[in-house]
């Protein structure tokens, strides 16, 4: 088989292709915009972001989960800034307030009004969804379940020995990078670059081709990398999770679990222009994780995504100047082929 083709260069940088990505992609798709932990009582508050959608995160008194646009229906303002205990929201603007259950609660000066109808102002609702203490927000109309896109990622995480249910929040890390959302989810599909770019990694996990495994379904992807022997490093990644694993969620979550104890990190890769992208990632380990151990994972992990900055904002100053209309995809980058063919499906 030929070696495949990148997407266009120009898709990279152009607007108005963002533009139809965060209609056609993150208006309709399953993603990843906090966890339970920040909503650990009834009557509490979270915000978060579903592409460029402000997402409102409640639970009510009762303690259902709700998500909706973060966005006033009187003029539009941006509601909640900050997690936290509430029992009810109140727009910082001009003071219309909320039930967590979204109803229009009260508005000021509303008795002045002709045939204000508050029944019909309530807060627009998003699907949501969990995963264990994984929140996930869809903000289509009557998406399909959350089940469906994740198809059999929770048994293989299961079954590689991490009980996302019993696994304790430790810090949310925030990155920010000069370069589109599809070089950075890109980066993160393949391995091919993990020889010459991520020594530190090259030295706990077999990347070798003909060792490290990619395997695609039809919503996500996983790539596995043993341990390597004779393996050498500052953390020890011996334990009972014996392969280091990289799942990714079409369109943007990615989950790593390190070789080691039960450990995991998930987050969102989230547009912030046609050039520019933020990501972040939820860390959680067992509760009873060695805290030098975690701080020894934490620092091996932060040096792995110091080099993929470099290489994903050398991309992007490469594809930027035109010139070349694509590039090529190796076998090592075929699940890089299975993300840009979901993107081209959703864009058609
Ligand atoms: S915009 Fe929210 S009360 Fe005016
Ligand atoms: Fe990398």
């Amino acid at each position: 088989m030929p070696p495949s083709r990148t997407l266009p260069f120009s898709s990279y940088s152009d607007p108005s292709v963002l533009h139809q990505e965060q209609e056609r992609i993150f208006r309709r798709r399953w993603q990843y915009v906090g966890h339970t932990g920040q909503l650990p009582q009834p009557e509490s508050v979270a915000a978060g972001r579903a592409g460029d959608a402000p997402v409102l995160l409640t639970r009510d008194a009762g303690g259902e989960l709700r998500a909706f646009l973060n966005v006033c229906r009187h003029r539009g303002s941006v509601l909640v800034a900050e997690d936290g205990a509430r029992k009810t929201v109140q727009c910082p603007y001009h003071a219309w307030s909320y039930e967590l259950d979204g109803r229009l609660r009260s508005a000021p000066r509303s008795q002045g009004e002709d045939d204000f109808d508050a029944s019909s102002l309530g807060l627009h609702p998003f699907a949501i969804d969990t995963w264990g203490p994984f929140i996930f927000v869809n903000p289509g109309p009557a998406p399909a379940p959350l089940a469906e896109t994740l198809g059999r990622l929770p048994e293989l995480v299961a079954s590689a020995g991490v009980d996302v249910h019993a696994l304790a929040f430790k810090q949310r890390a925030r990155s920010s990078y000069e370069a589109n959302w599809k070089v950075c989810c890109e980066n993160f599909l393949e391995c091919y670059h993990c020889q010459i770019a991520h020594p530190g990694l090259a030295n706990v996990l077999d990347i070798r081709e003909e060792a490290y495994t990619l395997e695609e379904d039809r919503w996500f992807s996983s790539q596995y990398g043993p341990l390597k022997e004779g393996w050498s490093g500052d953390f020890d990644p011996t334990g009972s999770v014996g392969h280091g694993q990289f799942h990714f969620v079409y369109p943007n979550v990615t989950i790593n679990i390190s070789p080691g104890s039960p450990n995991l990190s998930i987050g969102p890769v989230l547009p912030e222009g046609a050039e520019r992208t933020s990501r972040f990632l939820d860390y959680f380990f067992a509760p009873d994780a060695d805290p030098k151990w975690v701080e020894d994972l934490l620092s091996w992990d932060g040096v792995v995504g110091d080099e993929d900055t470099v290489l994903v904002e050398n991309l992007q100053r490469g594809v930027r100047s035109g010139v070349i209309e694509e590039g090529v995809l190796f076998r090592s980058e075929r699940l890089i082929a299975h993300f840009d063919r979901l993107v081209q499906e959703d864009l058609a």
